[in-house]
């Protein structure tokens, strides 16, 4: 197995190496895991494998999980159709870190390209620990202790008629999460909002809030800095997908943006979903 690191910040190639073989084999995987805690998303060329070898590589790495509004492959639970077609339903042009909403979100996530354009449809990756170390220091010390909602509805309800859209609701009640979580494994610091943040449900105290015209500025707009700090070029990295390509997250160290500059080109893509722990 041969180790390319695609940028200073985040992302590495593994080439001469089949996901399928790591199944079989506990050394394989141990080394795979802590690749993945090191450069936080690993990409795979090449990997002609079968949905059952993608379902037990993800399950190396814990129990799957499905999802409330894409559809799971018919025979595969805990894998789940990322197709586009015609339609112009996309939801992950957004940096996001994987399904936020869930009081225990996901540890981590396995992308396989089944068939994509010649270009476009790339995705990026964002390093979370190094966005969060990168922070100004006035701002770490204001975050520290902060905490913030979490909800499905005005992202996936958005296009479900409202009956549907209440019963999302309903089985996805809005979740509070640390603003800076700590890596399960690492212990690192990791900036976590995104999208599906909708405010922080701690922010009105005496220090931040002398009249409640301070808290829409302070708030806020708090809140669209920490949520912008994805953007950054220099904690990112830029993959061009080709069919069997295959990526693994840390879902809890780092976001995603699929850039949908490829429409009404189709792309389809399997993912499988690595449950995970309440953050703290
Ligand atoms: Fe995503």
């Amino acid at each position: 197995m041969r180790i390319k690191p695609l940028t200073c910040s985040i992302g590495a190639e593994l080439t001469n190496v089949n996901v399928a073989d790591v199944v079989r084999s506990e050394s394989l995987f141990a080394e795979i895991k802590a690749l993945l805690l090191k450069h936080r998303v690993l990409f795979f060329r090449d990997q002609d494998i079968s949905r059952a070898d993608h379902v037990a590589f993800a399950r190396c790495f814990g129990d799957l999980e499905d999802h409330p509004v894409a559809n799971t492959v018919p025979g595969y639970p805990g894998l789940i159709e990322i197709y586009k077609s015609e339609k112009r339903d996309h939801f992950e042009n957004t940096y996001h870190s994987d399904a936020s909403w869930r009081a225990n979100p996901p540890r981590a996530a396995v992308l396989r390209c089944i068939s994509c354009p010649d270009v476009g449809g790339d995705t990026i990756w964002v390093n979370m620990v190094e966005a969060y170390n990168s922070l100004p220091e006035e701002i770490k010390t204001k975050i520290a202790g902060l905490r913030a909602k979490h909800g499905i509805e005005h992202s996936f309800g958005a296009i479900l008629a409202t009956e549907e859209r209440e019963e999302l609701i309903r089985k996805n009640p809005l979740v509070d999460h640390p603003v800076v979580r700590t890596h399960p494994e690492t212990s690192e610091k990791v900036l976590y909002v995104g999208p599906f943040s909708t405010h922080f449900i701690n922010y009105h105290s005496p220090e931040n809030v002398r009249f409640g015209q301070d808290k829409t500025p302070g708030a806020s707009l708090l809140l669209n800095y920490l949520i912008s700090q994805a953007a950054i070029p220099e904690y990112q990295v830029r993959f061009r997908w080709e069919p069997n390509s295959l990526a693994i997250w840390d879902n809890v160290a780092t976001q995603h943006y699929a850039v949908s500059d490829y429409w009404p080109a189709p792309r389809r893509m399997e993912r499988a979903t690595v449950r995970g722990d309440r953050p703290f």
